[in-house]
């Protein structure tokens, strides 16, 4: 199974992803994870990323599909992958139809999660993220059990650069311009699931596994 997660910032991308790896047992390929630990690695491909994510841009396309291009290859994405965050762009989705052609594969399922800004909003102020394993918390509406602590591998909490209000606001913006886009894009070529990412967290997962036919 190939899935691309599309949606806001907030949407929920992260937190789905992680529940669709237990389920299938493919691995979540999301660009925002990944160019994070560059930054915090002090590579290069961090220093080049770090001012662009500080300002809620976006990282210009042929650094993000240069990642994909090579971490599409590695082993553990031979039977399947969840793209979070990934395409991003229309020249974006462009290129991972080319890879995806080399490669002699298609994506399955693009699913789409739709939730309005301000409860992104909401949702993005009280985020706190794992270190170590990239799990998304919420200190109302998905508490750790034991605070600062990640429940899934016990790494350390923190809250992200990017997850400020204006920043967040930023981000929002930058979605509906560059990203929104692939919506119409992936719908005409009838790959599109749309489902509402509101309500309980089990709840939108067993919307994501309507949308991918189980
Ligand atoms: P990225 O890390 O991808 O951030 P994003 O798209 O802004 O999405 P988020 O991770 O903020 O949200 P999410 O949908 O994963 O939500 P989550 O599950 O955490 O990208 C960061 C930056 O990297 C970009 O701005 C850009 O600079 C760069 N970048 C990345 N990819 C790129 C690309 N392809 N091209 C160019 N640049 C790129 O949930 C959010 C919160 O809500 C959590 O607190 C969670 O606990 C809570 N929550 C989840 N579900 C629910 C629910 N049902 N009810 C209540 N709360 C919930
Ligand atoms: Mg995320
Ligand atoms: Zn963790």
């Amino acid at each position: 199974m190939d899935f691309i997660l599309l949606g806001p910032p907030g949407a929920g991308k992260g937190t789905q992803a992680k529940l669709m790896v237990d389920k299938w047992n493919i691995p979540q390929i999301s660009t925002g994870d990944i160019l994070r630990a560059a930054v915090r690695e002090g590579t290069t491909l961090g220093v080049e990323a770090k001012g662009f994510m500080d300002r809620g841009a976006l990282v210009p396309d042929r650094v993000v599909i240069g990642i994909i291009a090579e971490r599409l290859t590695e082993e553990d994405a031979v039977n399947g992958f969840i793209l979070d965050g990934f395409p991003r762009t229309i020249p974006q989705a462009e290129a991972l139809q080319q890879i995806l052609d080399g490669l002699n594969r298609a994506i399955d399922h693009v699913i789409s999660i739709e939730v309005e800004d301000e409860e992104l909003v909401t949702r993005l102020t009280g985020r706190r993220m794992c270190k170590e394993c990239g799990e998304s918390f919420h200190v109302v509406f998905n508490p750790s059990s034991s605070e600062g602590t990640c429940d899934r591998c016990s790494g350390e909490l923190y809250q992200r650069d990017d997850d400020k209000e204006e920043t967040i606001r930023q981000r929002l913006a930058v979605y509906s311009e560059q990203t929104q886009p692939l919506i119409a894009h992936y719908e005409e070529q009838g790959r599109l699931r749309r489902i509402p990412g509101t309500g309980s967290i089990e709840n939108i997962f067993s919307r994501v596994l309507e949308a991918a036919g189980n």
